[in-house]
């Protein structure tokens, strides 16, 4: 190999007997000497004095070369289309769809039937929540995972699986799946044969005899479901221990100091890689790893972690992406993305949570300056990784505003988050939101949020009402939320129903096991008859419907929209109208949307001074004509302009 990869001697020493004893194409074999080093180094870093150790890298190593061995020709294609086409994840065309399989279609094999709507939507992107057999109810909505090589039964099969995976792929789609490594549920064979008795197996896991050690984590760790799930450690009758649990009592955290474990779910990974999923969603990430004193999240062993199976990914299976789900502040956030020297070397995707909130910070307060100075402030994208920016997901809100962004435009942190957990609520004088508060902080008032998107813009209370006007800007409010997302540079998701404007789930807590997760009332069953009324012009769903799709339009024909550009939020003027500008490849964007539901104006100098010129077609992604009076530009309510050369 070329000596720019140069292995440093000793590693060469040890690579000259890996290679000797594994067997693969020639491709494969490149990627191994390639990659090498990114693998083993994390892995030494963090089990090199284990005795435990050699064998599990031995045993992975075999895993990755019989992984290639047996990868479909289809996915060794695509393997070498993504290695000449390292962007493919951070593209201006593309554009994701999230959804729960049983929700959307009732079944693998029906989502396959519905892929032509999701075509005529015009996404390239599908985000399956989790699919693999679970534990029975209550399980998370599948983030309880009984068995990784398995999907739920009441979805399909493996095979129904792969199926999907190739018909997506013959449409250009890309498949992502989740992958919860954090935890397994209870129900887990590995955790059956801990209760059973198994010492290997229960070393899986993190127990503790007594309290000492759980008493002095949880003096430092935060309460992730204070409400539905109290504290970190359960209590285990059957083994007589505490069983560290961060999330619910039926998920248990993997101790990832046990190198076994890493093999173990490095090996789940490469099976979901050869079922041809393109895009793993690696669920909860920041938890992987505990330290005493600590909040137990992002520490320096997590990216260590990551770093690893990103290698042995790329060594084994490289079509597949990474995208990782870590709601951290953004100097952690970005650090997923691989900075630094680990530069290229961790998630391709990760979400930014943070513009997620500030959206909806700036939708209720009709103010723009807190959005633009945190995203102003916002660490820049590392080469070769880009955001996943979106409006909902299924998840909370979480209103993570620190006292320092506050107070530099003026606003108090507490009484802002708690503003926002009001209002959303529908508990704030002349809010249009219907949402609800979730893991309500008893000592501060503050809390995070649940809602549709729908629901939560206004669309629900606007129903009720039947004033056209409020109707109309419900539908607004949408799509400049939408408008934002999908022009901040990163991949857009759209989350199920946001399409057509679905409301809260009202029945949502008669779900046997649901009652004490609010978050099932923003995660409702697709309304077929909803997305039907699509093509009849004057529905909310047309509008809401056309207006997405225009916005698909504008953003893939916008290469400024690229992940790797560079995105600058502009100050307007105006506190009601949000400005940014991103360039890439030589392109521009100027984007200017209105989170007001009056008149804003704006200096019509702002698109000259880009070397941008304000036209029709700017006017077009909203559909809106464009006005300019004098010197101004006249936004209507939650107008969006959009000029791009
Ligand atoms: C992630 C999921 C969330 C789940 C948690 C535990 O944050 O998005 O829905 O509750 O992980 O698996």
């Amino acid at each position: 190999m070329q000596n720019v990869y140069a292995m440093r001697p000793e590693v060469r020493a040890e690579f000259a007997e890996v290679r000797a004893r594994l067997a693969g194409d020639t491709a494969f074999l490149t990627r191994l000497e390639r990659f090498y080093t990114e693998l083993r180094d994390p892995l030494v870093a963090l089990y090199g004095d284990d005795p435990r150790f050699p064998a599990q890298l031995a045993a992975l190593l075999d895993a990755m070369a019989a992984s290639a061995a047996a990868r479909d020709p289809e996915l060794r294609r695509l393997d070498h289309e993504r290695e000449i086409t390292p962007d493919w994840l951070q593209r201006e065309q593309a554009v994701g769809y999230v959804c729960y399989a049983d929700r959307f279609g009732g079944t693998l094999a029906g989502v396959r039937e519905r892929l032509a709507y999701l075509r005529e939507l015009g996404v390239t992107y599908l985000h399956l929540m989790p699919l693999l057999r679970a534990r029975p109810e209550p399980n998370d909505g599948g983030y309880a995972v009984a068995d990784y090589g398995a999907v739920e039964p009441a979805l399909g099969t493996m095979d129904d699986l792969r199926e999907l995976a190739r018909e997506l792929r013959a449409h250009g789609m890309a498949l992502c799946v989740d992958v919860v490594l954090n935890h397994t549920a209870r129900e887990h064979a590995w955790a059956q044969a801990a209760l059973a008795g198994d010492p290997g197996k229960l070393a899986y896991y993190r127990t503790f005899a007594d309290r000492t050690e759980p008493d002095a984590y949880e003096r430092t760790l935060p309460d992730v479901f204070p409400d539905i799930a109290p504290r970190s450690f359960t209590w285990e009758p059957q083994l007589e221990r505490w069983v560290w649990t961060t999330f619910n009592a039926y998920q248990w955290d993997l101790d990832y100091t046990n190198p076994e474990v890493f093999r173990a779910t490095a090996e789940v990974v490469l099976g979901l890689a050869g079922a041809g999923v393109d895009v793993l969603r690696l669920d909860a990430v920041p938890f992987l790893w505990k330290r005493l004193g600590t909040d137990c999240q992002n520490q320096p062993e997590v990216h260590q972690i990551l770093q690893a199976l990103r290698a042995m990914a790329r060594i084994a299976a490289p079509a597949v992406g990474f995208k990782a789900e870590a709601i951290v502040a953004p100097a952690q956030l970005v650090t997923y993305l691989g900075t630094g020297r680990h530069e290229g070397k961790e998630c391709d995707l990760a979400y930014n949570n943070v513009l997620m909130a500030l959206l909806w910070s700036a939708l209720a307060s009709g103010r723009v300056a807190l959005m633009t100075r945190v995203l102003a402030t916002m660490p820049a994208v590392p080469a070769g990784a880009g955001w996943v920016t979106y409006v909902r997901c299924h998840d909370d809100i979480g209103w993570t505003i620190t006292p320092e962004d506050a107070a530099a435009v003026g606003e108090d942190a507490h009484l802002h988050r708690r503003f926002l957990a009001d209002f959303y609520a529908g508990d704030f004088p002349g809010t249009f939101a219907r949402g609800a508060r979730f893991q309500v902080d008893a000592a501060s008032g503050e809390a995070r949020t649940s809602g549709t998107t729908a629901s939560l813009a206004g669309l629900e209370a606007a129903l009720a009402g039947g004033e056209p006007v409020a109707l109309e800007l419900a539908v607004r409010r949408i799509l400049i939320l939408h408008a934002v997302a999908f022009a901040h540079g990163g991949l857009p998701l759209i989350y199920m129903g946001d399409e057509l404007g679905l409301r809260n789930d009202l029945a949502w807590a008669e779900e046997p096991h649901h009652a004490a997760d609010n978050r099932w009332m923003h995660r409702p069953r697709m309304d077929w008859a909803a997305a039907e009324r699509r093509s009849v012009p004057g529905t909310v769903e047309a509008a809401l419907w056309d207006g997405l799709r225009r916005l698909i339009g504008a953003r893939i024909r916008t290469r400024a929209t690229h992940a790797q550009g560079a995105g600058e939020p502009l100050w307007t003027g105006n506190d009601h109208v949000y400005g940014l500008v991103r360039t890439f490849a030589g392109e521009r964007l100027l984007v200017l949307a209105s989170f007001s539901a009056e008149e804003q104006r704006v200096p019509r100098a702002l698109a000259g001074d880009h070397g941008l010129a304000l036209t029709d077609a700017s006017a077009a992604p909203d559909g809106r004509p464009l006005r300019i009076a004098g010197d101004e530009i006249v936004l209507a309510p939650y107008q969006l302009l959009w000029a791009a050369g």
